[in-house]
């Protein structure tokens, strides 16, 4: 089975961390965030994934130089220019020829950390497939749904409204668009690939006028990792235990100096903590050098702390 991962996003909300490195490509545990999403697609039974790429492709081609991952065949669709999330998928889709095949794809945005099995997704849309399913969408509860795009669907999974970002009050649904996708190649009609166009804004609210939009609710873990808070959150879940999978906190060949305290913290490889130091609740990059009696909290810190700061809710991107 394919999947489409759309990992061409500017990824704004994650700056400076993103300048320099793409959203996908950041550190999740001890993998990256798109490593992570290999590990649970090849789990669902995807082999081959097509990454939709547009800002900074360089990095994803240098970081796969064998063009697999965890398995699974990487096949690289790299955009002129952005294409949003639906033209992203119609250009990147028709590059390995899915609109010829007959048989259904996965679409998933590169910055979900979910323990959705995605093979219930697939059987969902099987059974979807009978009544004119052209997409089946995965739907997860949130307590506050303005920044989503909030899916109304019948008991039997039939959506009947979605829609983005809803104003408060507006709709009594509390449950979103997860971002993991099964799409019939038929779906692909609709969406070119020639130009920008938006999945949540254009595509999907035109499914839903023709009938052809189901939903899958599951109450798994779910996260989009694409704010600051989220993003930290992800990783300090993949080491509590929080999760179906889980990955060391500290990198066996990172160095921790006799008298520093680290406390839930995921350290990269070759990082290195200072003598006094304090890290808590923090992400310290690969590399990362955390200066003698420096305190880190709630941060991410890809690049170096100088010895004696203080930096707590911050993000520092790599020098
Ligand atoms: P922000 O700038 O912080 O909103 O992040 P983002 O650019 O990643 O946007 P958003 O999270 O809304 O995008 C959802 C998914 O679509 C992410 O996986 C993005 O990488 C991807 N994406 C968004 N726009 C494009 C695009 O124009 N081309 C491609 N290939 N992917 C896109």
């Amino acid at each position: 089975m394919f999947a489409v991962v759309l990992v061409g996003g500017f990824g704004t909300r994650l700056r400076p961390l993103t300048n320099a490195v793409p959203k996908p490509l950041l550190p999740l545990g001890q993998r990256t965030i798109l490593e992570w999403m290999m590990v649970h697609l090849a789990r669902g039974g995807v082999t081959d994934a097509v990454l939709a790429l547009g800002f900074k492709p360089e990095p994803f081609l240098a970081a796969f130089p064998d063009r697999t991952c965890a398995g699974v065949r990487l096949h690289f669709a790299i955009e002129d220019s952005p294409l949003d999330t639906a033209g992203a998928i119609g250009f990147a889709a028709r590059s390995v020829a899915l609109h010829e095949r007959n048989e259904p794809f996965i679409v998933a945005n590169g910055d979900i950390v979910t323990d959705l099995r995605i093979a219930n997704l697939v059987a969902a849309h099987q059974r979807n497939r009978t009544a004119g399913a052209l997409a089946t969408i995965h739907l997860t509860p949130v307590t506050d749904p303005s920044q989503y795009g909030v899916v109304e669907t019948t008991p039997d999974g039939l959506v009947t409204g979605f829609v983005e970002k809803p104003a408060p009050g507006t709709t009594a649904s509390r449950h979103v668009n997860a971002g993991t996708y099964v799409l019939e190649p038929a779906s692909l009609a609709a969406m070119p690939g020639d130009g920008p166009l938006s999945i949540e804004r254009a595509t999907f609210p035109h499914f839903v006028q023709q009938r052809a939009l189901f939903a899958l609710q599951t109450n798994d873990y779910w996260l989009d990792a694409g704010r600051p808070e989220s993003y930290l959150r992800a990783n300090l879940d993949l080491i509590s235990g929080a999760r179906i999978d889980r990955d060391d906190a500290v990198h066996a060949s990172a160095v921790l100096a006799p008298e520093c305290e680290v406390r839930d913290s995921v350290v990269g490889a070759g990082a290195h903590i200072g003598n006094g130091a304090r890290v808590v609740d923090s992400v310290i990059g690969p590399r990362a050098v955390i200066g003698d009696g420096a305190v880190v909290e709630r941060s991410v810190a890809l690049g170096d702390v100088a010895a004696s700061h203080v930096v707590r809710d911050t993000l520092i991107a790599p020098a």
